[in-house]
């Protein structure tokens, strides 16, 4: 189980001509990953989701919270010993293009960890290489023809799953896998994420899952979590087909309404929701965040921020649905079959 609380991250960046600025990346973000489990970030750019992500797999400090780690607040220990824990996280990095050292072959490539891994734990030397070619076989892949080659002699979807079996020699416990805008490949993404699925069957590793996308969010995320964040913060979260098909906060309406309608077979949801005002980060807020933009904003909404409650109504799922929103309800956003 990794869980993270009030996780908070400012960043400071350079003055130009109006100064230097403040950018409040995440203002107190609440997550749980069970082992296992599956969770989605979702939000639009800018809303923190990779900064997060880098928290989350250590490789970025902050400002305030707390990160446990199957019981162990990172906090508590020394550098040496949380660089230990951490690694039990495994960023995937999704550009595998610069993700791989272009001069070392594949085998090279997997051999460094794996030894290391080996010397930790007394394991013969002979280990070395069957372990690397059980991952590659692990991510679907040939290790006979992978093993000699260099980054350059494979595809762009086969050097995508050599990252990720390079993540697999360290156990990892939860893979984090940030999809990036520049991830254009279709194809690419989509073997990614069916791999990402299967190794979540066959391995139990859990997996963070960061994106832009609510359709990835959908298939990554069945049966796992659904956290939509806006400007550093949870606004709503629950079991993905639970968000997805009843929302309740307007910012996530107006991520489903975005939804392309597949003309002639369907029509937008008629309560579709468009933010009426663009975002101007200069202006301070003094209520919900999203106030400013919602159409549905009272004065009660400026006043005091909201903060993360259980969704009225039956309460049987798994996972409780939340909402950070004084007029939370139930709108028809998503596209319908059309008459
Ligand atoms: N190293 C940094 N220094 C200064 N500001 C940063 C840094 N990293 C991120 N930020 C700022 O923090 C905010 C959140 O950035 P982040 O990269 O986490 O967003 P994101 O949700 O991943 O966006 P995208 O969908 O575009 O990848 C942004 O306003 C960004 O400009
Ligand atoms: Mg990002």
């Amino acid at each position: 189980m990794i869980t993270g609380t009030g996780i908070t991250k400012t960043y400071r960046q350079r003055g130009d001509v109006l100064g230097g600025r403040e950018v409040r990346a995440l203002r107190g973000v609440d997550f749980a990953v069970p082992r296992g489990g599956a969770v989605s970030f979702i939000g639009e750019s800018g809303c923190g989701k990779t900064t997060l992500g880098r928290i989350v797999a250590g490789l970025e400090t902050y400002d305030a919270g707390e990160i446990v780690i199957d019981g162990t607040p990172m906090s508590s220990l020394r550098h040496k010993q949380r660089q230990a824990e951490f690694r039990k996280i495994q960023l995937i990095h999704q550009d595998p293009y610069s993700a791989l050292n272009p001069n070392r072959t594949i085998h090279q490539t997997l051999q460094a960890p794996l030894a290391l891994r080996a010397r930790r734990t007394g394991r013969p030397s002979s280990w070395v290489d069957d372990r690397a070619e059980e991952l590659l076989s692990l991510v679907g892949i040939d290790p006979g023809y992978v093993l000699g080659r260099y980054p350059h002699q494979l595809s762009g979807g086969m050097r995508q799953r050599v990252v990720i079996a390079r993540a697999l020699t360290v156990d990892p416990e939860m893979l984090v896998a940030d999809e990036s805008v520049s991830m254009i490949d279709v194809s690419m993404r989509l073997s990614v994420l069916a791999l990402l699925k299967d190794l979540r069957e066959r391995l139990g590793v859990s997996v963070l899952f960061i994106t832009h996308d609510i359709a990835t969010a959908r298939y990554i995320g069945d049966s796992g979590e659904l956290y939509v964040l806006y400007r550093g913060q949870v606004v709503e979260r629950g079991l993905t087909e639970s968000v997805i098909s009843g929302p309740v906060h307007p910012y996530t309406q107006s991520l489903l309404s975005a939804i392309p309608v597949l003309h002639g077979l369907e029509r937008p949801g008629h309560d579709r929701v468009v933010p009426t005002e663009a975002l101007d980060e200069r202006r301070p807020d003094t209520g919900c965040l999203f106030a400013r933009r919602c159409p549905f904003r009272t004065e009660e909404c400026t006043a005091e921020p909201p903060a993360l409650v259980r969704v009225a109504g039956p309460a049987a799922e798994a996972a409780p649905h939340e909402h950070a929103c004084y007029h939370p309800a139930r709108r028809s956003v998503i596209p319908e079959e059309a008459a």
